[in-house]
């Protein structure tokens, strides 16, 4: 990766930033990318004119420079590395997209066979995070226990946290990666009183999590290839999405030099939000609690009444503001799904095609280009396979792991990295003195 700082002092763009206030000048360099809108290099302002930035939200700006995903919100365009999401979507594999994220390049088949044998062969959790899982309450939230069982690892496999050691880096990304199918089903599993299921070496990446979730050492477990197929496809679209809030709060976790598992369990709280991964499972509380077609007005009325907290879940993107090609993609799945698994009589997917039929022609959500994100459709097959739905966002987690590591693999190995650490607009009291209490 090339340095933003000797990138940025040979360029020659620039562009002026005078205080009218003051009559200074400042000329500040545009750096280009390789794809979308450049950017303005603001290193020497605050220096030279002595201002921040404010930006809520980072709406309009770029907290890092990164070669791993690239999106084209107004044009609806996704990109891992370069290939389009649609291809990979037609002609890869999850697992062949996650050595993708980690190396840069798709891999040759020998390329493949090692990685997965690798990821494979990290997939068993030290006998000792069982009892991890015995701890928590019969009730607990998967999402809750994947977040300290994540956290937990560091303290399992002490010889991958060394982050100035690129062997631990990638040790502790396999580790994670091979893993979170094991903890996410074992949090499963622990929610419904069942026992753990070991993971199988000879199946896939998706299979593996559906026996893990599902079997019982009762009987025989066969993987249903149409729901190991839908979540190899969901997952893929889920590995990464550039500076989301879960993949920016790894980053800043593992600016500070954190170990990895402690910055992924980060980003698995970040992730947990209604507004970011918990949208799935909020998707489905909507529907349940809309329950009927002809109540679809009346729940589009509140969705758009400012003083109504609801909102349409499942419906919006930051970035995507045309449509999400995600959501395109997962869309026939998702029909092909509830086809072949028999549940296209699901009374709640009839309601959400009404729902996504009546809300793409309303003004409210036309003027503010609210369409149907891949959360919309990826709840809809988790609940047609079996998935309840309050793990639907640990398995948007187990997906994104390999974006975070990837992401935080490469911020540790960029020389502009730094730890994060923003400023802020103080609005607060001005100086004032200590009142003592009987004054006050
Ligand atoms: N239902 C009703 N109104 C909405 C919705 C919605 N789902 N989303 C946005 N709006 C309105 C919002 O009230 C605002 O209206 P106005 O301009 O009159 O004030 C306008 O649309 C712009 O919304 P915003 O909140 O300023 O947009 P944002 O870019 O800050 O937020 C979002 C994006 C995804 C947080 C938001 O659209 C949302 O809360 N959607 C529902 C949650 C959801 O489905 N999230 C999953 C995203 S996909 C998975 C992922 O990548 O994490």
């Amino acid at each position: 990766m090339k340095s933003l700082k000797e990138e940025s002092k040979m360029n020659k763009d620039t562009i002026s930033v005078i205080d009218n206030r003051t009559g200074r000048q400042v000329e500040l360099p545009i750096i280009q990318p390789s794809q979308g809108p450049a950017v303005i290099d603001i290193g020497t302002l605050y220096k030279e004119l002595g201002y921040f930035t404010y930006d809520p939200g980072f709406l309009a700006t770029a907290s890092c420079q990164s070669e791993i995903t690239y999106i084209d919100g107004d044009e609806g365009i996704l990109q891992y590395c370069g290939y389009p999401i649609e291809q990979l979507a037609e002609k890869s594999s999850f697992i062949e997209v996650a050595y993708l994220m980690l190396k840069g390049e798709l891999p040759k088949p020998d390329e493949l066979k090692k990685f997965e044998d690798i990821i494979v062969h990290h997939s068993m959790l030290n006998e000792s995070l069982k009892n991890f899982f015995h701890s928590f309450y019969h009730d607990a939230h998967p999402m809750a226990i994947m977040v300290g069982v994540v956290g937990s690892l560091s303290a399992f496999y002490h010889d991958s946290t060394d982050i100035s050691k690129a062997d631990h880096r990638e040790i502790a990304a396999h580790r994670m990666i091979a893993k979170m199918p094991t903890i996410a089903a074992a949090s499963y599993k622990h929610s419904i009183g069942e026992p753990l299921v070991y993971p199988k070496n000879d199946l896939s990446y998706t299979g593996n999590l559906l026996r893990m979730m599902f079997s019982s050492p009762c009987e025989e477990y066969e993987v249903n290839p149409i729901a190991e197929k839908a979540l190899d496809l969901i997952f893929m679209l889920h590995i990464d999405h550039e500076q989301n809030a879960s993949t920016s709060t790894v980053r800043l976790a593992g600016s500070s030099g954190a170990n990895p598992f402690a910055c992924i369990s980060s980003g698995i709280t970040a992730l947990w939000g209604p507004a970011h991964g918990g949208a799935n499972e909020a998707v489905l509380s909507v529907l349940k609690e809309i329950a009927d077609v002809s109540r679809i007005p009346k729940y589009l009325e509140k969705a758009k009444n400012k003083n109504d907290p609801f909102r349409l879940m499942g419906f919006g993107h930051r970035v995507y503001k045309n449509y999400d090609p995600r959501a395109r993609i997962i869309r026939d799945m998702c029909h092909k799904v509830l086809g072949e698994l028999g549940s296209a009589n699901d009374p709640l997917f009839e309601l959400a095609l009404r729902l996504e039929e009546i809300a793409l022609k309303d003004d409210y959500f036309i003027q503010r280009k609210l369409y149907p994100n891949v959360d919309f459709y990826s709840g809809l097959i988790y609940r047609a396979i079996g998935v309840p739905s309050n793990m639907f966002t640990v398995m948007f987690a187990i997906a994104r792991t390999v974006g975070w590591v990837a992401q935080w693999t490469e911020m540790i190995s960029d020389s502009n990295q730094r730890i994060g650490r923003p400023r802020q607009l103080y609005v607060g009291p001005e100086k004032r003195n200590y009142v003592s209490p009987d004054k006050r």
